[in-house]
């Protein structure tokens, strides 16, 4: 394990495109960061903030998507492995795109430690050259892989050389695929956890979650709230900021944040109509702290 004191102590961004990805807000979210020396964060996605922040002395990444997982642990514990199957990976995109996305679904079916390093080149590519960067296992979705972004299999380099830097992170990093429940066992005063979950609009519109592996809908918005209640631990929460979300933490504090998309414009159709571009795209976050 790398002590605090490496350079994997610089802000990182996350290797991933991923659907409500905090690496724009990451920033943002610094200055409320509490004191701890035990960090977790226990729907971590593409870890944005885990990537963002200092390390803790011991630090905890969680997802429930199995892919997630193997890519983690293996740029972790076997990172010029996993370089060397990405280099590999030549030629056509589509081709390579439906050899991962089809041809190797049994890979999807993997869980626990089998077939790591496979499952971890799978969902890499998948998460740069699908739409939207959601790479979604579920059979019954399979059209949601959908190839959209070969350029995001390109400059293969660049990548790996920022996904050292990752791998050098992520060595000081406990890695688990489990419902979030289990990463609150023995917190205490001294963690800090970051839950982000999907955003509690899109849980009312789409039961079954259309952007991640699995399906987070309004029970588990009330669950999450009720283990957050109920540990020692500091607790940070992002959520979109609409009214139940406060609801579901009464009498924690709540932090808004907002801040414009650099060079990124909404475009509606009476701007295309006008041709001009729309206002600067807002970015907003809703913070919800137990501190
Ligand atoms: C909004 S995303 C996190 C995004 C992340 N903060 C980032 O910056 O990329 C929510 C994540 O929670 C995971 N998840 C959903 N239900 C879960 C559960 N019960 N236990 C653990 N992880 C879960 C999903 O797989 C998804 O990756």
């Amino acid at each position: 394990m790398l002590s605090s004191s490496t350079n994997a102590d610089k802000p990182l961004r996350s290797p991933l495109r991923y659907p409500g990805g905090k690496t724009r807000a990451a920033k943002l979210f610094s200055p409320h960061f509490p004191e701890h020396t035990d960090y977790r964060e226990i729907l971590a996605g593409g870890g944005a903030v885990f990537f963002h922040k200092p390390l803790a002395k011991t630090n905890w990444l969680n997802d429930l998507h199995p892919g997630l997982y193997a890519l983690y642990v293996t740029l972790r514990d076997n990172f010029d492995e996993f370089a060397a199957l990405c280099k590999k990976q030549t030629g056509e995109r589509r081709r390579l795109f439906n050899y991962w996305a089809t041809e190797r679904r049994d890979l999807m079916e993997a869980s626990g430690n089998q077939q790591l390093l496979e499952r971890a080149v799978q969902f890499y590519f998948l998460n740069r050259t699908v739409w939207g960067g959601r790479v979604v296992f579920d059979p019954s979705r399979k059209s949601r892989l959908y190839f959209s972004n070969p350029s995001g299999w390109s400059r293969l380099d660049q990548k790996l050389q920022h996904l050292m830097q990752i791998s050098q992170k992520l060595r000081a990093a406990k890695i688990t695929c489990q419902g979030y429940e289990k990463c609150l066992a023995g917190a205490t005063s001294n963690t800090f956890i970051y839950a982000d979950p999907p955003y509690y609009r899109e849980s009312v519109s789409h039961p079954t979650d259309r952007l991640y592996d699995k399906s987070f809908d309004l029970e588990c918005h009330q669950r999450l709230a009720a283990a957050l209640n109920d540990t020692p631990a500091k607790v940070m929460v992002s959520y979109d900021d609409c009214p139940e979300p406060r609801e579901l933490f009464r009498g924690w504090n709540f932090v808004e944040l907002q801040w414009k998309y650099s060079g990124t414009y909404a475009v509606t159709k009476e701007a295309k109509a006008n041709r001009r571009k729309e206002k600067k795209i807002t970015g907003r976050e809703l913070l919800i702290l137990n501190y």
